[in-house]
C-alpha cells in the first residue's frame, strides 16, 4: 500500500507514482484536522453561501434615479475599482493553490477552493450591478497606481509561484493579495459604500451585496494572516520579507484611495472627505500588522 507520506514526497518531487508497486493500488491519508484554521474557514464558507442573483435591487433602482449625476458617477467609479480588482484576484489566485498542492497542504487547498469560488461570485455580483445600473459598462479606472497594483504587482508575485513556491515567494504573494488588496484596499472600499449609501438609507440591495462580499473577504484575510504567521514562525527572517513587501505597497494603496476622489475636486458627493478614507486605509493597515504580530506571539 502507498502511504500518505510516500505519496506526498513523490508528488512534491514531481515524480510519477508507481501504483503497480502497491498490492492494493491506493493510498490512505491521515484524517482531516477539522480544528485547523483553514478547515474551520472552509466549513464556515459552506455554511455562509449566498447567491448574487437573489439580492433584491428594486428599491435600488428607484433610489438610483433620485441620485444626482455626480453621486451616481461616484458609486459607479467605486464599483469599477471593485469589479476590476475582483476580476484580477479571481484570475491570479490559482498559483497559490498549486504552491500548496506541491507541499501536500490539503486543508489549505480545500480552503482556497472556497476562496476562488467566492472571488468568482464577487465578479458576478459587480457584473450584475453594472448590468442593472449602467447597462453593463463600468467606467474606466484612470488611476495609474491601481493599474500598477492589479496589472503588474499582483500578476508578478502570484505568477512567480508557478516556478518558485518557496516560503519567501508565498509571503510576498500573500502580503500583496490578502493583506494589502483584501485587508486594506477592499476594506476601505466597503467603508465608501457604507458612508455614501448605508448612512443615507440608499440602495439597500447594493449595501447588502457589498456586506456579503465583505463577510467572505474577512475569511480570506484571516487565512492570509494565519498563513503568513505560520511561515514566519517556521522561518523568522521572513518577517523582514513581509515588512519590505508591505512597506513597498502601502504608498500604492493610499494613492489608489486618493485617486477615487480625484475627479470630484473639492465637492465630493455624499459629503465624503478623502482625508477620512486615507486615514481609514492607514488604520486598516495598522490593524493587519497588529494581527500579524499577535499571531506570531
Ligand atoms: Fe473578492
Ligand atoms: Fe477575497
Amino acid at each position: 500500500m502507498v502511504s500518505c507520506s510516500t505519496f506526498h514526497q513523490v508528488v512534491s518531487e514531481g515524480r510519477d507514482l508507481d501504483l503497480t508497486a502497491s498490492p492494493f493500488g491506493f493510498m490512505i491519508c491521515a484524517m482531516l484536522d477539522h480544528a485547523s484554521l483553514p478547515l474551520q474557514l472552509y466549513h464556515k464558507a459552506k455554511s455562509l453561501l449566498w447567491d448574487p442573483r437573489e439580492i433584491d435591487l428594486s428599491q435600488d433602482q428607484q433610489d438610483w434615479t433620485r441620485l444626482s449625476e455626480r453621486e451616481r458617477a461616484l458609486i459607479a467609479d467605486l464599483s469599477a475599482y471593485f469589479i476590476g480588482g475582483e476580476e484580477a484576484v479571481t484570475s491570479h489566485l490559482t498559483p497559490l493553490l498549486i504552491a500548496f498542492q506541491r507541499e501536500a497542504k490539503l486543508a489549505e487547498e480545500m480552503f482556497l477552493t472556497t476562496q476562488l469560488f467566492e472571488e468568482s461570485k464577487h465578479v458576478e455580483w459587480f457584473d450584475r450591478w453594472f448590468a442593472a445600473f449602467t447597462n453593463g459598462e463600468p467606467p474606466r479606472v484612470e488611476s495609474a497606481a491601481y493599474h500598477m497594483l492589479f496589472d503588474q504587482e499582483l500578476p508578478a508575485v502570484l505568477g512567480r509561484l508557478l516556478n518558485d513556491s518557496s516560503a519567501e515567494a508565498q509571503v510576498t504573494a500573500i502580503a500583496t493579495y490578502h493583506i494589502v488588496i483584501e485587508g486594506v484596499l477592499a476594506e476601505t472600499g466597503y467603508h465608501g459604500y457604507s458612508r455614501a449609501l448605508r448612512s443615507n438609507n440608499l440602495m439597500p440591495g447594493t449595501v447588502r451585496g457589498v456586506e456579503l462580499v465583505q463577510r467572505d473577504e474577512a475569511r480570506h484575510i484571516a487565512f492570509g494572516i494565519y498563513t503568513l504567521s505560520r511561515l514566519c514562525q517556521a522561518k523568522p527572517s521572513l518577517w523582514d520579507t513581509l515588512m519590505t513587501r508591505l512597506n513597498h505597497l502601502l504608498p500604492l494603496a493610499l494613492a489608489i484611495v486618493g485617486d477615487i476622489f480625484a475627479p470630484y475636486g473639492e465637492d465630493i458627493p455624499f459629503g465624503l472627505n478623502p482625508a477620512d478614507f486615507i486615514e481609514y486605509a492607514s488604520a486598516q493597515f495598522d490593524h493587519r500588522l497588529a494581527a500579524l504580530e499577535r499571531a506570531l506571539g
